[in-house]
């Protein structure tokens, strides 16, 4: 998969993902990160790209030419029909579902913006999709792709390695993931829950499931409503008293 990301600090991007997981799946070409310097297409003769803002008020806005023609750049490259995606507060919120949509697509383009914004025209003419990861402001979209970049390319076949595999975990069925142990068996006086130690697969599962049920109960009770619960999830749901989470 392609991660083309549109910047004023393309470092950024690479030096960050240039570690772990991120960075093993690039030096084996399972994913490949490409930071494109909207400044190496200012028309201006100082390489400027922002100016100030029409009406006034605070700050500096980027210019819609060199954002443009640094987009223009990938589209000769990959074609027309890529996602472009724009990080901004004011977009939809990411979350693992929207991670694993953008995981299908070969090209994916993110757009990160810095001073006061972007100039609407160009966010206009080239943005497919507006996305926020959270209700905060940051100084620039630069760490905000970095997430999801990240969160993306673990879904990429081949970038996580069997030992890190994404069956059980968080959020994969709306339910949190459940409690890990290693040794040694006993911690400051705390001890590993017996059934760990047990040995017995199904009874280890079956604690891990009501674990994670519990967790996610008590973390994110908002989640549980959500999740895809079999049966015996409901049975325990409701033996615990917190059936009313389901309504
Ligand atoms: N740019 C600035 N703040 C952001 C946020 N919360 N999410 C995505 N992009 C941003």
């Amino acid at each position: 998969m392609n991660f083309f990301v549109l910047t004023l600090f393309p470092d950024m991007i690479k030096d960050t993902l240039s570690h772990s997981i991120t960075g093993r799946a690039m030096k084996e070409g399972k994913i490949n990160v490409e930071p494109i310097n909207i400044r190496d297409f200012s028309n201006d003769k100082h390489n400027h790209v922002d100016d100030y803002p029409y009406g006034g008020g605070a700050g500096m806005v980027i210019r819609p030419q060199p954002v443009y023609d640094a987009y223009k750049s990938i589209e000769n490259k990959v074609g027309k029909n890529t996602r472009v995606v724009y990080m901004t507060p004011q977009g939809e919120t990411f979350n693992q579902k929207m991670a694993e949509e953008f995981s299908k697509e070969e090209n994916i383009v993110f757009l990160c913006g810095h001073y006061e914004g972007i100039d609407e025209r160009v966010i206009d003419e080239i943005v497919t999709d507006e996305v926020s990861i959270g209700d905060f402001v940051l100084t620039g979209g630069e760490l905000a792709s970095i997430m999801i970049i990240d969160a993306v390319s673990r879904l990429v076949d081949g970038v996580l390695g069997k030992a890190e595999s994404f069956q059980d975990e968080s959020f994969s069925e709306s339910l949190l993931e459940y409690p890990q142990y290693t040794r040694p068996p006993e911690f400051m006086g705390k001890k590993v829950p017996d059934v760990l130690l047990s040995g017995h697969h199904a009874n280890i599962d079956k604690w891990r499931r009501e674990q994670s049920i519990i967790r996610t109960i008590e973390k994110r009770p908002d989640l549980i409503k959500n999740a895809e619960l079999s049966k015996k999830d409901i049975e325990f749901i409701k033996k615990i008293g917190k059936y009313d989470l389901l309504k």
